[in-house]
């Protein structure tokens, strides 16, 4: 079956390899282009209307799907009383400390059947499908014990199975020290876990901070992970600077994720690096934190990508266009350059630009159609809404 898609205008980055700093400016734009599609992929890019067409669809904009590479789907319920017990006084630490937070999440989860984490995440997964996310990362971390982070695991390679979202599993164990473990020890049980998940994921995520995991066992314990073929991600730096970029640039992490408390130190280490900077505004607006320097770190020459941190906690937002918003607004960057950061870059964390990320011949067939829209008005109008979302060549209208 082929389908044709004429695109008015049609914004996309280029290539495999993340873009740093000023090249993430880079663009191509096409004007009046026909996008055909056959078995899932792009195939061909024309001036002009094929002859033999089997589906014909028509946008004002057309753009590559967004890749969100950070997600902590899939969990089970929200946390409504942390909100306002936050937007009251207390900070995210201190809800923590006092027992709710992350380990809220955790009995809720533990609590939960794998069917009703099924059902639970696979309405917030739709959800981001509508709004033109075509990839999402999965970790983790609501289990923190084995059969627990396995049950997430399953839950996940299900999810997997009955939407048409890729999803990208990451094993976060390390997410927050159950009450009844020592850091040291549990650091230790989770080394002897990753030969568990070794089969079911290709990456491994710690939340080094202030009240989280230390540098001491966030560096043996990557260096583990390192050791038995994990590539390594870090929640670095969001509460506070304990020096968990140093370990991620010192560990070629794929990504240091967050990064609001940041020195000139880190920021010249991320430049000399490939890590890919991840970050996510949508929880600097929740936590009523500082934004990341995001400036600084593009015209450093850091590669860039952008994601929603989706969790009950600290981001509870399922709108792909406030992180955007957000991105424009605080982090000062570019239409362009949040374009290639939540599509391409954002691919490259993931490690799937070779099949999405970009609008190019042989990529999957992943975009997004908008009706009376510029690359600008996606990023204006929160809660703007695609016409058509293309999923590997499949067509969801809305
Ligand atoms: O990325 N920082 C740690 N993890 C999440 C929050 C998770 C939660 O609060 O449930 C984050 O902000
Ligand atoms: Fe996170």
């Amino acid at each position: 079956m082929k389908l044709v898609v004429h695109a008015k205008k049609l914004y996309t980055p280029i290539g495999k390899d993340p873009r740093r700093g000023s090249q993430m400016s880079v663009v191509e734009k096409y004007e009046d282009v026909f996008l055909c599609v056959e078995d899932g992929k792009i195939v061909e890019i024309l001036d002009h209307k094929p002859r033999s067409t089997n589906l014909f669809l028509q946008g004002d904009l057309v753009l590559p799907g967004f890749l969100d590479c950070h997600t902590h789907i899939p969990f089970y319920g929200y946390r409504e009383r942390d909100f306002l017990r936050r937007a009251f006084g207390l900070s995210y630490s201190q809800i923590h400390e006092s027992g709710g937070g992350i380990y809220e999440s955790v009995s809720k989860l533990r609590g939960a059947t794998i069917d009703e984490l099924i059902r639970f995440n696979l309405s917030l997964i739709n959800n981001l499908l509508t709004k033109g996310v075509t990839t999402i990362e999965c970790k983790t971390g609501y289990g923190l014990d084995e059969q627990n982070e396995l049950k997430q695991l399953r839950a996940i390679e299900i999810l997997k199975s009955i939407s048409p979202i890729d999803m990208i599993p990451t094993f976060m164990g390390a997410h927050a020290i159950p009450k009844s473990f020592n850091q040291q020890d549990y650091t230790d049980y989770l080394i002897k876990i990753l030969d568990l998940v070794k089969d079911k994921c290709d990456f491994v995520d710690i939340f080094c901070d202030l009240g989280a995991f230390d540098t001491y066992n966030a560096e043996r314990y990557l260096t583990a992970a390192t050791e038995k073929g994990f590539k390594v991600r870090i929640h670095a730096n969001e509460l506070s600077n304990v020096g968990a970029v140093k370990i991620a640039v010192k560990l070629k992490a794929v990504s240091a994720d967050h990064l609001l408390k940041l020195n000139e130190e880190d920021i010249e280490l991320l430049s000399q690096s490939d890590t890919i900077a991840v970050l996510m505004p949508t929880t600097s607006f929740y936590l009523n934190e500082n934004y990341a320097p995001a400036r600084r770190l593009i015209d450093s020459g850091v590669a860039v990508a952008l994601a929603s941190d989706f969790n009950p906690g600290s981001s509870p937002v399922l709108e792909p266009s406030l992180v955007m918003n957000l991105a424009v607004r605080f982090l000062k960057m570019s239409p362009k350059e949040v374009l290639t950061a939540y599509t391409l870059n954002s691919a490259c964390v993931l490690g799937v630009a070779d099949r999405s990320g970009t609008i190019e011949v042989g990529k999957d067939a992943d975009f997004v159609v908008y009706k009376e829209a510029d690359l600008e008005t996606v990023m204006y109008l929160v809660g703007i809404i695609p016409k058509y979302v293309v999923k590997r060549g499949q067509i969801f209208e809305n």
